[in-house]
């Protein structure tokens, strides 16, 4: 099966990472995600996060930087590659998220899903990995996701049925990263409790 990635004409790789590098430039932030979940977890000792849909690493290497024991999967291996070149100590997991049960044994206090990762994912595997993610949480862990709301694709209440489906509540929604408040647009972050 194609994830949306796939067939995307998206840069991989080293040359995916040029483009944060030129907004990092340019003075733009590229660590809301980091800093979002950095804030979400600071009264836990010794967070762990699942960076799903990793990617480069962009968001686990920047928690890493920020003291927290963080862990990368991602279905493409050519990303994989650089995140591992980048950032060696760190583990990374070369995983299709909707059969993550079949690579990943930990759970984790978070785990997030940046960069648009739920609508690349192969369609109609949707619902299946929110499942899989959140199986991979402790009880009450968060699940984290930051994506274009679109009607063709995702629409936010389908996300919201399949998190339900999965055992999870919907405890924060914001329109970015730095909490702007939600009111219907086209970029949501969700934050969702995982129940018991
Ligand atoms: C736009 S990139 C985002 C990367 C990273 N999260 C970031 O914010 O920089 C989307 C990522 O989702 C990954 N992806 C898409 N479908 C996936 C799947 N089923 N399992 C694992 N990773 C997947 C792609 O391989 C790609 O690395």
């Amino acid at each position: 099966m194609a994830t949306r990635w796939d067939e995307s004409n998206a840069p991989r790789g080293d040359r995916y990472d040029e483009r944060w590098a030129r907004l990092a430039a340019s003075g733009q932030s590229v660590h809301g995600e980091a800093a979002l979940i950095d804030s979400l977890v600071r009264d836990l000792e010794n967070a762990t996060i699942l960076d799903a849909g990793c990617g480069t690493g962009r968001v686990a290497i920047e928690l890493n930087r920020r003291g927290h024991e963080v862990v990368g999967t991602d279905i493409d291996e050519s990303m994989l590659a650089t995140a591992r070149r980048k950032a060696p100590e760190i583990d990374w997991l070369l995983a299709d998220l909707a059969h993550l049960g079949d690579h990943v044994d930990a759970t984790f206090d978070v785990a997030v899903l940046a960069g648009n990762v739920m609508i690349f994912v192969d369609p109609g595997t949707e619902a299946r990995v929110v499942e899989q993610v959140t199986h991979r949480l402790v009880p009450h862990g968060l699940l984290v996701a930051g994506f274009q709301v679109r009607t063709d694709r995702l629409p936010i209440e389908d996300y919201d049925r399949y998190a339900t489906a999965a055992g999870l509540e919907l405890v924060a929604r914001w329109a970015t990263w730095d909490r702007e408040p939600y009111t219907g647009g086209d970029y949501a972050v969700s934050v969702h409790r995982r129940i018991g």
